[in-house]
């Protein structure tokens, strides 16, 4: 019998301004048929419908005031310190009671960087080639030897990377963690729409769909059933951070107490910016509400004053590290309430036109972005660390935030390790790279390598610490 299509779903498209997709119907083979009846069913047509309403009619918030965050800084008063000492045996307990829960978000598509692949294959370890997973993994491991806390891994892919994603953990034998400590869940995909909201194909039976945003984690946590699972183990924290950085701190016990003693709901990490043209979002208060103030939306006045101490008042780069209270998870996703913000990304997409031809549509994808729900949370603490210690994305091909200029930066941060623990460095590469990298299970500090380094002697075939 030849499948045809059913009468409500032809009417709930073409109330939605998407009967388009079913054009190529009766060219369709059984199967493809049946794939694009698949993909129809799984739509939510009603979002779909406001994601086109938003598109025409975009909400602009304009923000009236702008407030810089109060921020735990990195040059401490004396009662800064001592504040300090008594977050880090905080954090240290909860990290060796097993209340925090490393989320590490990787369902993004990576499409600037253009490596075949989920990105966190992508090999940026100088000597080693230690791929950007395994640099989590081997900070997880850090944790676990140094605070003897029990890793609970929950790793978001999406739909496009989850298989591929899931094939490298197994191939390398979940990193020594055990596979039953790796929790993956994967995110939404929502259709890209054409200019006129309409969704567009990548082909005569298939959406082009694209990941929702980072900020879909938290709804991903809820559906997927990891903010159960955390529950059943004891979880009480979650420490968030993204897949293109090898420097992040998964398990910071300063940044754990931080947060847990000002019973906050989310807290974040920044760096400071370089200066008032670089092109970062900051964190800030727009109109009394917690968020990251993108580049562009912050007032160029403000963009460049300074405060008494001659530093720029909105200097509080975002790096999207984050750490957020379970129950605050739970209570932003309970019945599907969690409603952020809409971020239209305008791109040319790779499509079939009204003629079924592929061609270049302009389009939009529709993402949201965790520190969004920083907006919700009734504490929140901003904790400053050092960009050359903490923060060396990969995002691009080539050139800045580049898997040369994350090497690069990893090498720059043992050169101090060594230099400080008063040993000669190796000579460099042509490229200006040091060849020499130290394993996160050895030391993740200045402070870490100078206290084991006596015991330590590189490896044979050059400067390899572990
Ligand atoms: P980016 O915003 O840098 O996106 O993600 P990306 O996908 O890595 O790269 P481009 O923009 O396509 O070039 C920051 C972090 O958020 C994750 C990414 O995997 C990365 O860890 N992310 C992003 C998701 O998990 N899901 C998304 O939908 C988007």
């Amino acid at each position: 019998m030849t499948l045809e299509i059913p009468n409500d779903l032809a009417i709930a498209l073409e109330a939605a301004g998407q009967v388009h997709l079913l054009g190529s119907w009766d060219s369709l083979s059984e199967e493809s048929r049946r794939n694009l009846l698949s993909a129809l069913r799984a739509l939510d047509l009603p979002q779909i419908q406001k994601l086109g309403e938003h598109l025409r009619k975009p909400i602009e918030h304009e923000a009236q005031s702008f407030e810089a965050p109060m921020t735990f800084p990195l040059e401490r008063t004396e009662e800064q310190q001592a504040y300090a000492q008594k977050a880090i045996a905080l954090g240290e307990r909860l990290l060796s009671e097993s209340k925090v829960g490393f989320v590490l978000v990787a369902g993004g598509q990576g499409s600037r960087l253009g490596f075949d692949g989920p990105k966190g294959m992508v090999g940026v370890g100088p000597v080693s080639g230690l791929s950007l997973f395994g640099w989590h993994a081997a900070r997880l491991t850090a944790a676990k030897q140094r605070f003897g806390t029990r890793i609970t891994w929950f790793v978001m892919t999406s739909a496009t990377n989850n298989g591929a994603t899931r094939a490298f953990f197994e191939e390398q034998d979940f990193f020594g963690l055990g596979s039953e400590n790796v929790h993956f869940f994967t995110q939404e995909m929502l259709p890209a729409l054409d200019q006129e909201g309409r969704i567009v194909r990548t082909t005569p039976d298939e959406l082009f769909l694209a990941p929702n945003g980072h900020g879909g984690t938290l709804q991903a946590l809820r559906s997927e059933g990891m903010l159960d699972l955390a529950a059943s183990l004891g979880i009480e924290q979650f420490s968030y951070f993204q897949v293109d950085n090898p420097l992040v701190r998964p398990a910071d016990p300063l940044f754990v107490g931080l947060h847990a003693m000002a019973e906050a709901d989310m807290s974040s990490k920044v760096v400071t910016k370089n200066e008032p043209g670089e092109k970062v979002g900051v964190l800030g208060l727009a109109d009394g509400k917690l968020g990251c103030i993108e580049y562009s939306d912050l007032p160029e006045s403000l963009r460049e004053e300074r405060d008494s101490g001659g530093q720029l008042r909105f200097r509080a780069g975002n790096i999207a590290v984050h750490m957020i209270r379970r129950e605050f998870a739970e209570q932003l996703t309970l019945d599907g309430q969690l409603d952020l913000p809409w971020h239209l990304a305008r791109k040319n997409l790779k499509g079939i036109n009204a003629e079924g031809q592929v061609a270049e549509i302009p389009g939009v994808k529709f993402e949201t972005f965790v520190f969004d729900a920083l907006g919700a949370a009734a504490n929140s603490v901003t904790l400053e660390v050092r960009r050359e210690e903490e923060f060396a994305p990969v995002k691009n091909a080539e050139g800045s935030d580049s898997p040369a200029s994350c090497r690069l930066a990893l090498t720059e941060s043992f050169g101090r390790m060594l230099e400080a623990a008063g040993l000669d460095l190796p000579e460099r590469n042509p490229d200006g790279t040091l060849p020499l990298e130290v394993d996160p299970r050895v030391a993740e500090n200045v402070e870490q390598f100078c206290e084991t380094q006596r015991q330590m002697t590189p490896d044979e075939d050059g400067w390899l610490y572990r």
